[in-house]
């Protein structure tokens, strides 16, 4: 399939901070939230790992699941770049062609440093890159089948692992409490998963894997809304202490988890697909519910007052 063979499945889409960003037909969502790529990767990832945390000299351990164009990578090379820091990087994506589109694109190029870029084109040609900003390598496939390579070779030895795989209602498979479970096995002590999905299943799943959990501080509220949500989670072995980018899970948001939105995705073959694992979820919600183990969600969000449609 060439690059134009793939335009009416990903095609490029403008953000609000001009940055390069995609949308995918095939999963019906966009790849980033519409303030844009820059700001995503600078709120839910630069920000929250806090790399002041590491010295300078020092090599932080990184694993970009879905890598898509890149942005997420490119954002944490430029920030290590400004604070002497190198990274030792694992990549895990599905599909090359992100990559390339977005290195194909103008704006994108114009986006990023040429350190930035290079390890980028790297990977894009040859899977691999080794640069003055470290070294790194993509394992292209399904992350589900992939991770278990990646927890043979650095279990327990991972600083920051970013999750950005498209909405759990979207892609399930890389939401399961099987999948977060293997990316919990990685992280170091102090490791931080970061990720833009505040989903209480996603939140719920982290626990069941024994990580300690934070809201990621929202940028910007928009006008007039609700000043209780967070702008993602960030999950650790350790406890998480509040910062300009984590605080602690609001009542609210812990009561969220007691609730029939927080039933995991069970994906124990690691081999199931998106159909199966949502109507898996969904009997098991009403199964729960019948026997009265657990609240229903719509009886939470009356009692904060939300919307529907708001969590
Ligand atoms: C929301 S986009 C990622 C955005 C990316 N971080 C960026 O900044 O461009 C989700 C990505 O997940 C990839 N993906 C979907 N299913 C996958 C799977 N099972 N394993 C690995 N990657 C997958 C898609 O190809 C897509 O690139």
């Amino acid at each position: 399939m060439t690059l134009s063979d793939c335009a009416a499945e990903l095609s490029p889409r403008s953000t609000a901070d001009g940055s390069f960003s995609l949308f995918s037909s095939a999963f019906a969502e966009r790849f980033h939230s519409a303030s844009g790529a820059l700001s995503e990767a600078r709120h839910t990832v630069v920000g929250p790992a806090e790399l002041e945390r590491f010295l300078p000299g020092s090599t932080v351990v990184v694993v970009d699941v879905c890598v898509g164009t890149g942005s997420n990578t490119a954002a944490l090379l430029e920030a290590a770049a400004s604070r002497q820091l190198q990274l030792h990087w694992r990549g895990l994506e599905l599909d090359s062609r992100p990559l390339q589109l977005a290195l194909a694109d103008r704006g994108f190029g114009a986006q990023w440093s040429a350190e930035a870029l290079a390890p980028l084109h790297q990977l894009a040609a040859a899977g691999h890159w080794s640069s003055s900003l470290g070294s790194g390598e993509i394992l292209w496939g399904d992350a589900r089948g992939r991770l278990a390579e990646l927890s043979s070779a650095l279990q327990g030895q991972v600083d920051l692992v970013l999750h950005d795989a498209f909405s759990p209602r979207r892609c399930p498979q890389l939401w399961s409490l099987e999948f977060l479970a293997g990316l919990a096995q990685l992280l170091a002590p102090q490791g931080r998963l970061l990720s833009y999905c505040s989903a209480a299943a996603v939140r719920a799943s982290l626990k069941l894997a024994g990580l300690q959990l934070a809201s990621l501080q929202r940028p910007q509220q928009p006008a007039g809304s609700l000043e209780r949500w967070c702008g993602g989670t960030a999950a650790s072995p350790s406890a998480l202490p509040a910062s300009t980018w984590l605080r602690p899970l609001t009542p609210m948001e812990l009561e969220h988890l007691g609730t029939n939105a927080a039933e995991p995705y069970r994906d124990p073959s690691g081999c199931n697909s998106a159909a199966q694992l949502l109507a898996q979820r969904s009997l098991q919600q009403q199964q729960r519910l019948a026997r009265g183990e657990i609240e229903s969600t719509s009886a939470w969000r009356r009692r904060w007052g939300l919307a529907r449609g708001s969590t």
